[in-house]
């Protein structure tokens, strides 16, 4: 049935041609679209889900999510989110755990009263190929994927998606996400921008990244002094993690696999102090005891914990888009993979990637106009404010952007919701008070806010 309309335009004359276009255009769409995710509660938006292909020849495909804006999505922009890892799902993480419409609980999806979905039309994407439902029907593809591969596909991903959505072509256009899409997210638009010379395509009005990686030393260093000012080692460990290994020594041995000796040592006694028991990602928020139980195989009941985030949202989210009738709403398709897992094990990054710096392509864009705001969850230790704030004001400073706002709190409701310092009205920072690595999933009130303003490209609220 898909191809019958494309056959009656191979054979239909140039006037006929047109009108059919536009209508194989808007039944491609169709197709996409979700009658319902089973276990949802009754919404008023539109939701689409399926495949974009990026490489005929080697039948990559890239799977999406798209989540209309609740009101009025004529009027709102476009934005896309992406993940990291590299090679985790941004359906998984970004929309069912993050800012996404619904968070699943048990055989339920529960509205996330905080969605993005309130201010913009949020587009989901499983990137790179062998993420989440998105393949490659040549598993030799698997090998190699680096950055470079990664922003091509993106790019490709997105001029493909146009033509199933292209009222969203010339819509406002704004790209988010975390940790390794700190290098993703730089690294699309300026192929975007470069795209654009040559046909105007991209309406690109900003970016924002959330706990990014930018430049690798800095970010990783950063952690030591994390742990330690926060308790999570001792003044012994700090010294030796400072002075003896740090932590980019450290990675960067782990990847090319040869630890010096003084490394392992440093590191085992980090581990050991900072327990597996302790989420790195929010040091402050309490784990998911099954989901660090059964790393060592051990089975314990889920626990009821008295915390208002569910720190097991994401065995939630593993057992929900498994299901058969999901998978089967959502129009995925499990391609040489047995299960949807929120990060690849199939994938097979170029790790090494991870050292490119990539807080110089940033300086480009904003010398290109584009606005860009770097935003922290201040509980990270993983990725943490002091590394992303340093890099940024270094920027500034090589950009020889003037402070515009001076560093200050911001609010959220009457309290705090973090800090903030903007340089040229261009480049902004931000914290989130309380927030993890995955900002919207556990302060989801206070990461809308600055969605907001970051949209609107204003300040944070001043005062409340
Ligand atoms: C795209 O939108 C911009 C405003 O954001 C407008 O100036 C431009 O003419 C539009 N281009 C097309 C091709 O519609
Ligand atoms: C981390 O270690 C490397 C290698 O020993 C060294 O070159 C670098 O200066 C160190 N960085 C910091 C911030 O200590």
């Amino acid at each position: 049935m898909a191809s019958l309309p494309l056959k009656l335009v191979a054979f239909a004359g140039i006037l006929i041609h047109i009108c059919l276009c536009i209508q194989v255009e808007a039944y491609a769409s169709l197709l996409d679209r979700i009658t319902a995710l089973p276990g949802q509660p009754q919404v008023g938006f539109q939701q689409y889900s399926g495949y974009v292909t990026v490489d005929e020849k080697k039948q990559r495909a890239l799977f999406y999510y798209f989540a209309e804006a609740e009101t009025d999505p004529a009027s709102k922009p476009l934005v896309l989110w992406l993940n990291g890892g590299p090679g985790c799902s941004s359906l998984g993480v970004g929309a069912f755990s993050e800012n996404g419409p619904f968070r699943p609980n048990g055989q339920v999806l529960v509205r996330n009263e905080y969605s993005w979905n309130r201010e913009a039309n949020m587009l989901f994407l499983e990137t790179p190929i062998g993420v989440g439902f998105s393949y490659s029907k040549d598993a030799s593809s698997y090998q190699g994927v680096g950055d470079k591969i990664t922003a091509r596909d993106n790019l490709v991903f997105l001029k493909n998606w146009f033509l199933k959505f292209p009222q969203y072509r010339n819509r406002s256009l704004f790209i988010t996400g975390e940790s390794y899409a700190g290098h993703y997210i730089p690294q699309l638009a300026d192929l975007m921008l470069e795209f654009n010379k040559k046909e105007e395509l991209f309406n690109l009005k900003g970016i924002a990244l959330g706990n990014p990686v930018l430049e690798f030393a800095t970010d990783f260093n950063s952690r030591a002094e994390f742990f330690w000012s926060h308790g999570l080692i001792s003044d012994a460990t700090y010294t030796m993690f400072t002075s003896f290994c740090n932590y980019s020594r450290y990675v960067s041995e782990y990847y090319r696999g040869s630890v010096s000796p003084i490394c392992s040592r440093v590191m085992s006694l980090v581990s050991r102090e900072t327990s597996r028991f302790v989420d790195k990602y929010d040091v402050t928020l309490d784990v998911c005891i099954s989901s660090v139980l059964s790393q060592s195989k051990v089975l314990t009941p889920k626990q009821v914990g008295e915390t208002t985030v569910d720190v097991c949202v994401e065995d939630e989210t593993v057992n929900y888009l498994n299901r058969k009738d999901v998978q089967k709403a959502l129009h995925a398709r499990l391609v040489g993979v047995r299960g949807w897992a929120v990060c690849s094990n199939i994938l097979d990054y170029e790790l090494l990637d991870l050292e490119i710096p990539t807080i110089t392509v940033v300086g480009k864009l904003v010398k290109a106009g584009i606005p860009v705001m770097v935003y922290s969850g201040d509980q990270d230790s993983v990725i943490p404010l002091t590394g992303s704030r340093k890099l940024v004001n270094g920027l500034a400073k090589e950009l020889k952007l003037e402070t515009t706002v001076p560093y200050r709190v911001w609010f959220e409701g009457q309290q705090v919701g973090g800090w903030t310092q903007v340089y040229g009205n261009i480049l902004s920072f931000a914290t989130i008070r309380g927030a993890s690595h995955e900002a919207p999933f556990s302060q989801p009130e206070r990461s809308l806010v600055l969605f907001e303003a970051f949209l609107d490209s204003r300040p944070l609220p001043e005062a409340f």
